[in-house]
Formats: structure tokens, C-alpha cells, sequence
């Protein structure tokens, strides 16, 4: 009797042992596909076989792929951006497709991307190496990133003189965008309501330091219900509202909430963009945390020694 519990159990331990076994083979063959099937190895690859036959250096096919990384420490900045986009600083890929193209206009001359890095203007995930991590409206992303003119609600962060309204979209075209959005604000009387960088009524939000709340942060405090957008961000609430604010926040008759007396200013998709481009523009610098060296002030000092009224 008790010999043949023994062979039982004997059996059973091997069994659990096998499961085990096979358990942790699983395992390994998950992270092993994952480490090798990262698809920045193929763009890589890509890369240095364009790069080769463009410069007929055969050899330059077989440079071992690697990620690359930038890290600026005094923005807190670890970018791998370029592990896929291998040909920003490369003219010779200005006719490629992305990942490969090369960076448009002279933003990396005049930014250096060994002391700008991407993310400063781009935001995004820095240290993330996929596709969806990086451009994915990734849920509660704190950035998420910016593309198009887009870009231009982060460019602010240094270049305040984009706050001063003798400032003209002449001056700053690649801002032109952003000096919309501005413009928009007094066309349509925003700070009737809203305080924007210490000027304005309070019957709305104060919009100063709008860009630089979290998605979760704003997540918490918004109802996304409304939304119709594929992507529940901040940015897209923000658009959908300046559309129809009173879809986005329509009340509720039964807890006698009544729906958002901010007006529907009946603005096009052109102007509510401008708008929103504005307020995810209004960084607040103690978050921001941009060291002196990087902030770009001297237009800003110029205007106002020439008329000291003339800073907002
Ligand atoms: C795994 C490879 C990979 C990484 C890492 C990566 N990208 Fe990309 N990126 C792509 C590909 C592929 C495209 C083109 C397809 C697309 O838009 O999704 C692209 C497109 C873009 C675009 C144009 C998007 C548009 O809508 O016009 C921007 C801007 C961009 N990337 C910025 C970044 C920034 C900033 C980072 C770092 C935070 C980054 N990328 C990291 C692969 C990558
Ligand atoms: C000084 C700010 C700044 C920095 C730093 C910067 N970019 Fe850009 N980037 C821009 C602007 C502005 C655009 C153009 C947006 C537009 O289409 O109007 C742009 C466009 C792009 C595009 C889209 C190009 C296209 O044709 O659709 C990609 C991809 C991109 N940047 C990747 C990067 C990567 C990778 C880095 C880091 C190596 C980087 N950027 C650093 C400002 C910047
Ligand atoms: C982290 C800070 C920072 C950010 C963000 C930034 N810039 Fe700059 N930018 C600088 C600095 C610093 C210079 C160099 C200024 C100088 O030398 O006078 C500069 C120079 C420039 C120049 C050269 C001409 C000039 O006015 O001096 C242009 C154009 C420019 N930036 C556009 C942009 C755009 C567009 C964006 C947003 C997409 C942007 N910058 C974002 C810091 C920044
Ligand atoms: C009659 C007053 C009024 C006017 C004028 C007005 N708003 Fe509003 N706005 C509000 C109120 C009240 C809210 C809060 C309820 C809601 O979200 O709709 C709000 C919300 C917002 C929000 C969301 C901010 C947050 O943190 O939730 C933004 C952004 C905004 N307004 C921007 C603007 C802009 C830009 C203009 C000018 C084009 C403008 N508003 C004009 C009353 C106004």
C-alpha cells in the first residue's frame, strides 16, 4: 500500500517537474522572439544596406546593428529616436521613406542632436524602440508625441519670445501655426473667461501651464465620454471641445449639471487646430524644468526694451 503511494507520487513530482520544464521553455522562447524580432533590427538592416549601395561601400551592409541613444542630462533626456530614424542628419535620404528620411528644414544644424536630442520638441516615449510605443497614441503617454505642426506647441518651451505679441508669423514662419492660435484668442476674446499667462476673467479655467499637465493628470479631471476621436488624448479633447463644447461637455439634467457655458464659436477644424497647438503651447516652466542656457530670449528683450508694454 504505502509502496504504492510512493510510486504515485514519485510519478506526480515527475510530472510537475516535465510541466515545469515545459513552462520555462515557453518562457524563454517568448523573451528570445522578443528580443530578436524587434523590428528596429530590420530598419537598421534596411538602413545600412541603402547606405551602402548609395555610397557603393558593399561593406557598410554589414555594420552590426546597435541602439542608438542620446542622453542630454540636463533636460533629462535618454532618446533612442534614432535607432530608426538613421537618416535624419543624412542628406542623401531626403528622397527615402520613414524612418529613413532625412530631418526636414535646418532644425538639427541650429538644435544639435547630440545637445537637443528629439524629444524636446517631439516628445514621445525616448527610451521606447517600437513603432507603436513611440508614435501609438499610447494610453497616458505623459508626452504624447508631436508630429506636423504639431511640433509647434513645444518649440515655446525655449523660445518664450513666441509669447510676445509684437512678435509676427513673418518673423517666426515656423511658428506661424502657434502666432494663429494666438491670434484666434484676442479674435475671439478667450481671456474673457480664461487667465492666460496672468492676464483674464476666471468664469473658465486658467489655460497657463495647460500644456504641461500629464494625460493622466488631465484624464482624471475630463470626461472622454464625448469623445469621438480613435485616440482619447488630451490633445484631441481639446480639439473635439474648441469644435462644439457643448458635445464634449454637455451636462448632466439628472445630477443638474448644466452643459459648458464656453460659447461654440462655430470655428473650422483649421482654426480649432491653430487653437489647440496654442494652449498645448502654454508650458509651465517649473514643470518644463529647461535649464537657462537653452532659453532663447534675446528677441524677447529686444521688443521690450522698444515698447515695455508689449510682453504678454
Ligand atoms: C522602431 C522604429 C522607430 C522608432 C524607435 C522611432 N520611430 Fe519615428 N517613425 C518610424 C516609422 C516606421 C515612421 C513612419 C510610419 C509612421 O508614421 O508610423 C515614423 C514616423 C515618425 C514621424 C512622422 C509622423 C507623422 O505623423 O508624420 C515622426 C515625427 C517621428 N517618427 C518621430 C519620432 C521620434 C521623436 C522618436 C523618438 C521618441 C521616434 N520617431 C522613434 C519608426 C520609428
Ligand atoms: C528644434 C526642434 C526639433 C528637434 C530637436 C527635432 N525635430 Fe523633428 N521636426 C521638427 C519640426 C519643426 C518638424 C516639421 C514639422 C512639420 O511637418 O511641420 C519636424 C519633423 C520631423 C519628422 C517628420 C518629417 C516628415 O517629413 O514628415 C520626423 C520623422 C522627425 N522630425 C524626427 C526627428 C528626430 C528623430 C529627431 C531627433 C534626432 C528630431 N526630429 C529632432 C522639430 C524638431
Ligand atoms: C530646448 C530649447 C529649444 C527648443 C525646444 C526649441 N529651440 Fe529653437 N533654438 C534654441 C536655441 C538655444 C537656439 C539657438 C539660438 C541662438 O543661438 O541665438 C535655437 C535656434 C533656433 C532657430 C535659428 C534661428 C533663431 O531664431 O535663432 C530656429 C529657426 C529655431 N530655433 C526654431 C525652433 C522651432 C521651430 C522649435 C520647435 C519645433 C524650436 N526651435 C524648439 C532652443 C530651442
Ligand atoms: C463665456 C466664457 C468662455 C469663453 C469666452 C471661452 N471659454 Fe473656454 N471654457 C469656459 C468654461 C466655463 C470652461 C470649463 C467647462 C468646459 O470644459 O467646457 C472652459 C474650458 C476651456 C478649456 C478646457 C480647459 C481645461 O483645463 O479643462 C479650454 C482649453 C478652453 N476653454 C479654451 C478657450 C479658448 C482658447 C477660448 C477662446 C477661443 C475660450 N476658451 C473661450 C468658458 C469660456
Amino acid at each position: 500500500m504505502d509502496l504504492k503511494w510512493e510510486r504515485n507520487a514519485t510519478k506526480w513530482r515527475h510530472r510537475l517537474f516535465a510541466a515545469v520544464m515545459i513552462a520555462t521553455l515557453i518562457i524563454l522562447a517568448v523573451i528570445f522572439r522578443r528580443e530578436t524580432g524587434k523590428e528596429w533590427i530590420g530598419y537598421q538592416r534596411d538602413y545600412n544596406e541603402k547606405l551602402a549601395a548609395k555610397l557603393n561601400k558593399p561593406e557598410f551592409a554589414a555594420t552590426p546593428v546597435r541602439i542608438q541613444q542620446v542622453w542630454i542630462q540636463s533636460l533629462n533626456a535618454i532618446d533612442r529616436c534614432t535607432t530608426c530614424h538613421l537618416g535624419v542628419e543624412n542628406p542623401l535620404f531626403d528622397k527615402e521613406p520613414q524612418p529613413f528620411t532625412t530631418h526636414p528644414g535646418n532644425f538639427l544644424k541650429t538644435h544639435p542632436v547630440d545637445k537637443f536630442g528629439c524629444t524636446v520638441c517631439h516628445q514621445g516615449d525616448g527610451q521606447a524602440v517600437t513603432v507603436e510605443a513611440t508614435h501609438g497614441a499610447v494610453h497616458h503617454l505623459n508626452r504624447q508625441l508631436l508630429a506636423k505642426e504639431f511640433v509647434q506647441s513645444s518649440c515655446v518651451k525655449c523660445h518664450v519670445d513666441l509669447h510676445d505679441v509684437s512678435v509676427t508669423p513673418e518673423q517666426f514662419s515656423w511658428g506661424a501655426t502657434f502666432l494663429e492660435g494666438r491670434r484666434l484668442t484676442f479674435q475671439y476674446g478667450c481671456r474673457g473667461c480664461h487667465k492666460i499667462n496672468g492676464e483674464g476673467g476666471s468664469i473658465g479655467p486658467e489655460l497657463t501651464g495647460l500644456g504641461s499637465k500629464t494625460e493622466l493628470a488631465f484624464s482624471l479631471i475630463h470626461d472622454f465620454a464625448h469623445i469621438e476621436g480613435p485616440h482619447p488624448t488630451m490633445s484631441q479633447w481639446v480639439y473635439e471641445h474648441f469644435l462644439t463644447p457643448q458635445k464634449v461637455v454637455p451636462g448632466n439634467p439628472q445630477l443638474n449639471y448644466a452643459p459648458t457655458v464656453m460659447p461654440n464659436f462655430g470655428l473650422t477644424p483649421e482654426q480649432a487646430r491653430a487653437l489647440t497647438i496654442y494652449v498645448m503651447g502654454l508650458r509651465n516652466p517649473k514643470v518644463e524644468a529647461i535649464p537657462y542656457e537653452y532659453i532663447v530670449q534675446k528677441r524677447m528683450a529686444q521688443a521690450a526694451s522698444a515698447n515695455p508694454k508689449s510682453l504678454q
